[in-house]
């Protein structure tokens, strides 16, 4: 039985920076219309609402925003309880904290727990779909594929890929990585809403034999993802540099080894030559911001315009990083987005922002035809979010005037609270209103 829903409702058919306000759907009074499938059957004006339709059971949001769910293209499931973990930079945070936790996840049952907390804590933050990177233990990416395909969630994950540079409990060696990921490769890639994420953690922690077996593996695959950390903090740059001196730069580890592409998705980017930039380009790899994260390792600050350059435009995701990030709200991550964009002297609208967080992520995982809008034969992955959620909130909201003002105090202000529920193909998984319609 198809269902309605009625809500502000807020799609984007376009990146809003290049295609303008006519990239942007916004309905005050909308309706989207959703299958016994889970997929998107109609969306637009409720006004317009053909009468086919018209006597399917109704949900109505009132003034409620109600927007395709929320991607996260750059999180550590295994991480998924470490948030605000005192490392002074990145590279301590790793040793003194983040190996000894992702080691708990050598444990099939430790693992099973975790993956359904993680999935809890990404849909109480409105997000339906992640990239996820999982321990390197084979049995947390099984644990995780598993749990998501339960619930019915789009996930990308992989085994991470680590043989040196770390503890002997996180670290695997090439072939027996290898093996493993070709496992859950023909296991779970393109099973149900599953994707596998080929994942050499980053270039400190795999060696030449690592990297280059990692990019056979991509050019054997071409439709898996491929995901790993650049040039994020000063120090693990200089490591870099050292281990690999007849690179021409850090880009240039992942480059020479087949590493670089449309569906590759580099972690922070932050500190990049020109060169390196133009490569990135050329080769349609994506630079995945990850602010909340940068800002607590003190890791530097995202250029996304310079990144986003007219001249040589390299493609740009938004992500979270939990445990490294310090929120799993990717409402809260536009928020952070916006204010670093601030500080390196450039505008990034509240409008733009949510784009990314949801079509725009959408592109960057190659899925914009599954899901990150409300458009038909779209997956029904979506949030309703409540810009009066707190006292803050509606005070704020009793000032706002348009779309971008209700957005900007959505970015700027919130966080899980905002989110009244959150759908995965139709179905709702999360619930912030009790039985007696009193919120939480
Ligand atoms: N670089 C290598 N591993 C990690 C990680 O787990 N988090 C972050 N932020 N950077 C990394
Ligand atoms: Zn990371």
């Amino acid at each position: 039985m198809s269902e309605i829903h009625f809500a502000r409702t807020l799609s984007y058919l376009d990146d809003p920076a290049h295609a303008g306000a006519a990239a942007v759907r916004f309905h005050e009074r909308g309706a989207v219309v959703v299958d016994d499938d889970g997929r998107i059957l109609w969306s637009g004006a409720a006004a317009d609402l053909p009468a086919r339709h018209s006597a399917a059971p109704r949900v109505d949001h009132g003034d409620r925003l109600l927007s395709a769910g929320f991607i996260d293209t750059h999180v550590h499931f295994p991480q998924w309880r470490m948030l605000a973990a005192p490392g002074r930079d990145l590279l301590e945070w790793l040793e003194r904290f983040t190996f000894r936790e992702e080691a708990r996840y050598a444990d099939r049952m430790h693992a099973e727990a975790a993956a359904e907390a993680f999935l809890d804590r990404l849909l109480e933050n409105g997000t339906t779909c992640a990239a996820a990177y999982s321990s390197s233990h084979a049995v947390a990416a099984e644990a995780l594929f598993s749990a998501a395909q339960r619930r019915g969630m789009a996930i990308a994950t992989g085994k991470t890929l680590m043989d040196r540079a770390c503890p002997e409990s996180v670290r695997d060696d090439p072939e027996k990585g290898i093996l493993e990921s070709e496992a859950l490769i023909a296991r779970w890639h393109g099973r149900g809403r599953a994707r596998y994420v080929i994942t050499p953690r980053f270039a400190i922690t795999s060696t030449e034999t690592q990297l280059r077996l990692a990019g056979e593996l991509l050019a054997a695959h071409p439709r898996c993802l491929m995901q790993t950390h650049l040039s994020e903090s000063p120090r693990e740059i200089e490591t870099v540099r050292a281990l690999f001196p007849k690179a021409a730069s850090y880009t240039d580890v992942y480059d020479r080894f087949g590493l670089l592409g449309p569906r590759s998705l580099f972690g922070h980017a932050i500190h990049l030559d020109e060169v390196e930039r133009r490569r990135l380009a050329e080769t349609g790899s994506i630079a995945v911001h990850c602010p909340t994260s940068n800002l607590f390792l003190g890791s530097g600050l995202f250029d996304l315009a310079g990144l986003e350059d007219q001249e040589r435009p390299v493609r740009v995701a938004l992500a979270t990083d939990v445990g490294g990030g310090t929120s799993w709200s990717m409402p809260a991550t536009c928020g952070r987005a916006i204010e670093i964009a601030r500080l390196k002297g450039g505008d990034l609208t509240a409008t733009r922002a949510f784009y990314l967080a949801t079509l725009g992520n959408a592109r960057a995982l190659g899925l914009e035809g599954e899901i990150g809008s409300l458009e038909p034969g779209r997956f029904a992955d979506f949030v309703v979010l409540d810009p009066r959620a707190t006292p803050v909130l509606a005070a704020r909201d009793d000032l706002s005037e348009t779309l971008e003002d209700r957005l900007f105090a959505l970015a700027v202000l919130g966080d899980d609270r905002i989110v009244t529920e959150t759908r995965v193909a139709g179905r709702r998984l999360h619930s912030r209103d009790t039985a007696d319609g009193t919120p939480r």
